[in-house]
C-alpha cells in the first residue's frame, strides 16, 4: 500500500461537465477539509449550473482553457493536485470533427503535465476503457491494466495518446501521476447527447428513442458517484506511476438498457427507431476492477442498475430547465447524421 496523500487544495479540470461536476459535489460532501478550483472552458458540454449552490469558500470557478499555458502557470502553483477530467468526450462528435479532440485531449493534457512538472504538483488523469478497443460479445475476457492499447475512434485515440503522455512524463520527469480508465458512467448532469439521457429526454419530448446498429453492443455501466469515490481512492491511496481500471460489473447490451428505460417510463418496449450505426462502433467494453478492489479496498455503492436508472430518470423529469436548452440543437445534429 502506498503512503496516504492528503490534499487540501485541488484543481478539477472539466468540473462543469458531467463527471467532473459530480466529482466536485462528492468531494465537497465527503471531504470537508478540501478546497476545489474548477478550471473549465465552458464548451457546449460545460454548464456552471452543475456546480451551483456549492459553498463559495470551498469551490471557485475559473473559466479558461487547459491549453492556455500562461493561465496554468498562474493557477497551478499553490495547489496540491490536479485531477484532470476536462476533455472532448463524445465519440459521435469526434467522428464528425476530430480537431477539437486532438487539441483538448492531447495538447491540453501536455500543458497540464508540463505545469505539474514545473511546480511538482500531484496529477491524476481521468481516462476511459475505450483506449483498449473492444471485445467480442462471446469473449470471456475483460480489460485489465495489462491489456494492450487498441483505440478505435478519434475520441478514444486521443484519450490513448493522452495516457501515453502521462506515462512518459512520470517515467522521464518523475511527475507524480496516476491514471484511471473507467467504463460508461450514468447519473445526473449527463449531457443529452449521450445514450441514456438522450433516450429519457426523447421520451419526455414525445420523440421515439434511437438505437444504433443491431442494439447488441455492450457497455459496462457504473454510477458516476462510484467513479468519484474510485478517483478519490486512487488520488489519495494509489501508487504513483500506476494505472487502475474502474468498473462495477455492470455489463448490459444497449437494447436491454433501452427497454429498461421504456418500461420505467410507461412506454411499450418496441416504441423506438433503429437508426444508422456509428462508423467503427465498438462492440463490447468490460472492466476487470480486481486491482482497484484488492489493492485499495474500493467497492461501488450503486450495485443495482435498475434502481440507479430509475433515480436518473426521475432526475431528468425534475430538471427539464437544465436539459431543455441543449435538446433541440443536439437532435438537429443527430438528424443531420441520420441518427
Ligand atoms: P463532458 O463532455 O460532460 O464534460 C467535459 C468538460 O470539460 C466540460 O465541462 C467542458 O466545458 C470541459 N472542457 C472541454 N474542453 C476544455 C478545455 N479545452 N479546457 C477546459 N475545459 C474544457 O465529459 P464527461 O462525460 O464528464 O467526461 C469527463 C472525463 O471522463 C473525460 O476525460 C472522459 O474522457 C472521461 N470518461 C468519461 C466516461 C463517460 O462515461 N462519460 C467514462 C470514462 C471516462
Ligand atoms: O466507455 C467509456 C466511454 O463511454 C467514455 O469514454 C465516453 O466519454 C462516453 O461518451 C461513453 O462512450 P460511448 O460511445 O460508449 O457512449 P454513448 O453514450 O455515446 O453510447 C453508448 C452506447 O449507445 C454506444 O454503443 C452507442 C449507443 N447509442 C448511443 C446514442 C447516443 C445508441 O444506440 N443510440 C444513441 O442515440
Amino acid at each position: 500500500m502506498a503512503e496516504t496523500f492528503e490534499p487540501t487544495s485541488i484543481i478539477v479540470t472539466g468540473g462543469c461537465g458531467f463527471i467532473g461536476s459530480n466529482f466536485v459535489r462528492w468531494v465537497v460532501e465527503n471531504h470537508p477539509g478540501v478546497r476545489v478550483t474548477v478550471l473549465d472552458k465552458l464548451t457546449y458540454a460545460g454548464n456552471p449550473e452543475n456546480i451551483a449552490g456549492l459553498p463559495e469558500d470551498r469551490v471557485r470557478l475559473v473559466v479558461g482553457d487547459i491549453c492556455d499555458e500562461a493561465l496554468l502557470e498562474g493557477l497551478v502553483p499553490g495547489h496540491d493536485a490536479v485531477v484532470h477530467f476536462a476533455a472532448e468526450s463524445h465519440n459521435d462528435n469526434s467522428i464528425a470533427d476530430p480537431e477539437p479532440f486532438v487539441r483538448t485531449n492531447v495538447v491540453g493534457t501536455y500543458r497540464l503535465l508540463e505545469a505539474c512538472r514545473a511546480h511538482d504538483v500531484r496529477y491524476h488523469h481521468v481516462s476511459t476503457d475505450e483506449v483498449y478497443g473492444d471485445l467480442a460479445l462471446d469473449d470471456p475476457a475483460r480489460f485489465t491494466e495489462e491489456t494492450p492499447y487498441r483505440p478505435s475512434s478519434p475520441y478514444s485515440s486521443t484519450k490513448a495518446s493522452s495516457d501515453m503522455l502521462v506515462r512518459a512524463w512520470h517515467r522521464t520527469y518523475g511527475v507524480r501521476a496516476t491514471i484511471s480508465n473507467c467504463s460508461n458512467n450514468y447519473g445526473p448532469y449527463q449531457h443529452v447527447e449521450k445514450f441514456i439521457p438522450r433516450q429519457i429526454t426523447n421520451i419526455l419530448c414525445g420523440i421515439r428513442p434511437k438505437l444504433y446498429g443491431d442494439g447488441k453492443n455492450v457497455r459496462d455501466w457504473i454510477h458516476t458517484e462510484d467513479h468519484s469515490s474510485a478517483v478519490w481512492a486512487i488520488l489519495t491511496r494509489g501508487r504513483v506511476g500506476e494505472t487502475y481500471l474502474i468498473g462495477a460489473d455492470g455489463e448490459r447490451d444497449n437494447i436491454t438498457v433501452l427497454r429498461d428505460v421504456l418500461r420505467a417510463m410507461g412506454r411499450p418496449e418496441d416504441d423506438f427507431d433503429w437508426v444508422r450505426d456509428r462508423p467503427g462502433h465498438d462492440r463490447r467494453y468490460a472492466i476487470d476492477p480486481t486491482k482497484l478492489r484488492t489493492e485499495l479496498g474500493w467497492e461501488p455503492r450503486h450495485t443495482d442498475f435498475e434502481s440507479g436508472l430509475m433515480a436518473t430518470i426521475e432526475w431528468y423529469r425534475e430538471h427539464e430547465a437544465w436539459w431543455r436548452p441543449a435538446k433541440e440543437a443536439t437532435e438537429a445534429r443527430y438528424a443531420a447524421q441520420g441518427q
